[in-house]
C-alpha cells in the first residue's frame, strides 16, 4: 500500500471515506488516515500533525514511520517544501533530489537497539527509492509540469532558518536544496523495508542568496501556489 507524507500546505488535502487512526506505537502516538483517491486504497500522514503541532524539531518520525509499517505501507512518497541553492531550485520548482546530507543533530533516529526488530547498519548510498523517484518523474512527465529528475537535499535541524553562511557551507558540500524533515523520516523509513521517495517544491531561495532577510509569509504564499500541482502528480501516481 502507498503512504503519502505531507509537510506544510497540505492541510486541506481530500481522501475520500476517510478514517483516522490514532495509534501507540513503542516510540509513542501517530496518526495517519486511510483512505480512497484516485479509485486506490492510501495512507496520508501529515508529519506536522493536522494541527501542526510539531515543529521539525519534534516531529515524532520514529511512531510516524512505525505506525505506518504497521498500517501496511510499503512504499512512501514524501512532500517538503525546501529553500533552493541552485538555479534548478529557483522558487516555483519541483525536485525529486537523488541524494540527502543529514545537518541534523538529536533527533532519534534510529529504532536499533530500542526496537522489536533486527535492525543493523543499513545501507544508504541511495538514500530514495529509485523505482519511487522513476514513478513520480513518470507521473509529472504525463503531467505536464517539469520536476527536476535529481539533487542533494540538506536536511537541516531548524527551527530556525539557516544562516548566509550555512547556506554558502551547504553548496560548497554539493547541496542543491534545502528542508527540515526528510531526516530521520528517510532512514526510519528504510530500517523499515519500506521503499521512500521524495518530491520538494523550492518556496524560497535559500538565506542569504538573494535577499537580506526571509519573510515567511512570502513563503507560505509560495507554497499555496504550488501545492495543487503537486496533488495532480501525486494523483498520477497513484492511477498509474
Ligand atoms: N530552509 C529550510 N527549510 C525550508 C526552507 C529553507 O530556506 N524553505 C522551506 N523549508
Amino acid at each position: 500500500m502507498l503512504g503519502l507524507v505531507f509537510g506544510s500546505g497540505f492541510e486541506n488535502f481530500v481522501l475520500q471515506n476517510a478514517r483516522t487512526q490514532k495509534v501507540t506505537t513503542p516510540f509513542g502516538e501517530a496518526e495517519f488516515d486511510i483512505g480512497i483517491f484516485c479509485n486506490k486504497t492510501i495512507v496520508v500522514l501529515h508529519r506536522h500533525g493536522k494541527d501542526h503541532r510539531y515543529a521539525p524539531h519534534q516531529i515524532p518520525a520514529r511512531a510516524q514511520m512505525w505506525a505506518l509499517h504497521e498500517a501496511g505501507v510499503t512504499d512512501i512518497i514524501a512532500v517538503g517544501s525546501v529553500g533552493g541553492m541552485s538555479a534548478e531550485n529557483a522558487p516555483g520548482h519541483f525536485t525529486v533530489p537523488d541524494q540527502l546530507i543529514d545537518y541534523t543533530s538529536g533527533r532519534e533516529s534510529t529504532y536499533w537497539g530500542e526496537a522489536p526488530i533486527a535492525t543493523s547498519h543499513v545501507d544508504f548510498t541511495q538514500p530514495f527509492d529509485e523505482g519511487l523517484r522513476g514513478k513520480i518523474l513518470d507521473a509529472a512527465q504525463t503531467c505536464k509540469v517539469y520536476v527536476h529528475n535529481r539533487g542533494t537535499y540538506a536536511c537541516t535541524q531548524g527551527p530556525r532558518l539557516e544562516t548566509a553562511a550555512e547556506v554558502r557551507r551547504m553548496i560548497m558540500d554539493g547541496c542543491d536544496l534545502v528542508g527540515m524533515t526528510a531526516m530521520p523520516e528517510a532512514v526510519l523509513a528504510r530500517e523499515l523495508g519500506m521503499r521512500y521517495a521524495l518530491i520538494c517544491f523550492s518556496v524560497n531561495w535559500a538565506a542569504g542568496l538573494v535577499d537580506n532577510r526571509l519573510d515567511f509569509e512570502a513563503i507560505k504564499l509560495n507554497m499555496g501556489r504550488s501545492v495543487s500541482t503537486l496533488e495532480r502528480i501525486l494523483a498520477e501516481c497513484v492511477a498509474a
